[in-house]
């Protein structure tokens, strides 16, 4: 009776602790309706609507783009939790490793075909080529990529949906490459020379 009661007890403390977790899990919750701009006296549809991804469809970028619909881009998702990005791939354009720390994503390919990956915190890889209509989700906070690699040159395009307003992106060449990091660090960290990691840094560059 007792050892019931005790299972019980443990179960519903797990129980407690878990759902706190998932809670935790994504962004804090408002209590409010929405929240509007601050210096705003009233808001009417406007304020609700986005407007910067019109026309995107309509060409093909030269290399790789991601175009965001975050609270950045559009204030009114502040405290609602939720984020789109819209992916644009030319016939091998790659979308480089990288994290969201705040948020799983959702792709959804709308166009072409996509090679996606993401790797685990064992270090293990889970891969797929994606068809039109296809959806991948790739966990939170996991190192993952995209990679148009279609037979016939076909453009890319992927919708992808955050359980963040704002999802934040680390990039890895980025983060570790262009950051002023020594150069000596990183090639003890890659077990290589400093000449090949300045090579990757002049790669890395921004065009001028
Ligand atoms: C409110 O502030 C933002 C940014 O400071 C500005 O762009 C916008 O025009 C302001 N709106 C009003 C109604 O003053
Ligand atoms: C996954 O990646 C490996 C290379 O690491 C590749 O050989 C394989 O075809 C990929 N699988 C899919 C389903 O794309
Ligand atoms: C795709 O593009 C490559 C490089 O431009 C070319 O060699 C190949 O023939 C093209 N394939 C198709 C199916 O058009």
């Amino acid at each position: 009776m007792a050892s019931a009661l005790l299972k019980y007890s443990v179960f519903t403390l797990l129980a407690v602790f878990a759902t706190f977790w998932v809670a935790k899990a994504s962004d804090p919750n408002i209590l409010s309706d929405f929240i509007a701009p601050a210096n705003s006296t009233s808001v009417d549809g406007n304020y609700f609507t986005f407007n910067g991804l019109r026309g995107i469809f309509s060409q093909t970028p030269p290399n790789f783009k991601v175009t965001k619909a975050s609270m950045v881009e559009f204030p009114a998702l502040n405290g609602q939790s939720v984020s789109i990005a819209v992916l644009q791939f030319p016939t091998g354009g790659v979308n480089p490793p990288h994290t969201h720390p705040r948020s799983a994503e959702l792709l959804f390919l709308v166009q072409g075909s996509l090679e996606v990956g993401f790797i685990d915190t064992t270090n293990k890889l889970y891969n797929q080529t994606l068809q039109v209509g296809d959806m991948f989700i790739f966990p939170k906070g996991l190192v993952h990529f995209q990679y148009n690699a279609d037979a016939a040159n076909r453009t890319a395009t992927a919708i992808s949906a955050f359980g963040s307003a704002n999802a934040g992106t680390s990039s890895i060449p980025a983060t570790v490459f262009t950051t002023g990091i020594d150069d000596a660090i990183l090639a003890k960290a890659f077990k290589t020379d400093t000449a090949t990691i300045q090579n990757i840094k002049v790669g890395l560059a921004p065009k001028a």
